[in-house]
């Protein structure tokens, strides 16, 4: 379950998903309907790796108080694709913050009452923000390997990288790639320099200031 997108070898991935029975527990956080609560994931150390989510009902107490009874009837409501959602927006990053209605693409049960329900674990890895244009250095201690966890080059807030940015170019916050450029150019290394740019990523959204983000965990090599 915790053996995450890495395309090396078979070898490597049996040393990730061992590294990881040794830690996480799973937390979870659950926000009722309501376009002003804002849910919230974080990570004091690593990085937020999202186990499961829903966005429906599935019982009849969560998030039932002062709500009439008919809006807590269905009990199998869940709008399919919220993990990949949740996955795309929060994985990799130390905190992530959300309210349902950018969750909501659809309405799986009208007249229910919903809620979100996280569950995520903080996974333990090193995490580095890039800026575009400025290069990315990844190091492990002498006899340890990269491991690329996720990557992520584009653009999911406007703080991250935002300096004295024009509006314009902060304020798409989806515009994401999905890449495998690090993972390919840094596993099984000790140190590896990336740069983040559009001639290494290809430019997923034109105008917008980008950033590279990359977690990734330090390990002796099986
Ligand atoms: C989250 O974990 C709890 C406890 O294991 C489980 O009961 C619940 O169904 C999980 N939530 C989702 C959305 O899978």
């Amino acid at each position: 379950m915790l053996c995450f997108r890495l395309s090396s070898s078979t070898l490597l991935l049996a040393a990730t998903c061992l590294l990881m029975t040794a830690d996480v527990s799973t937390q979870r956080v659950i926000t009722c309907d309501d376009d002003l609560n804002v849910q919230r994931l974080s990570c004091d150390s690593g990085v937020i790796s999202v186990q499961a989510a829903l966005y429906g009902r599935t019982d009849r107490e969560t998030c039932s108080e002062g709500r009439p009874p008919q809006q807590l009837t269905n009990t199998k409501c869940s709008q399919q694709g919220t993990v990949d959602f949740l996955r795309k927006r929060c994985d990799g990053k130390s905190m992530c913050e959300l309210n349902t209605n950018v969750v909501r693409t659809s309405d799986p049960c009208p007249g229910i009452f919903k809620y979100l329900e996280t569950n995520y674990t903080c996974f333990p890895a090193i995490r580095i923000v890039i800026c575009e244009d400025s290069l990315a250095q990844l190091n492990c201690d002498q006899g340890q390997v990269i491991i690329v966890y996720g990557e992520y080059y584009g653009r999911r807030d406007q703080t991250t990288c935002s300096y004295q940015r024009p509006a314009s170019q902060i304020q798409n916050v989806h515009c994401s790639d999905s890449t495998s450029k690090v993972s390919k150019s840094c596993n099984g290394k000790d140190s590896c320099i990336i740069k983040a740019s559009n001639s290494v990523f290809g430019d997923p959204c034109v105008g917008t200031y980008k950033y590279l983000e990359v977690a990734y965990t330090c390990q002796y090599p099986v």
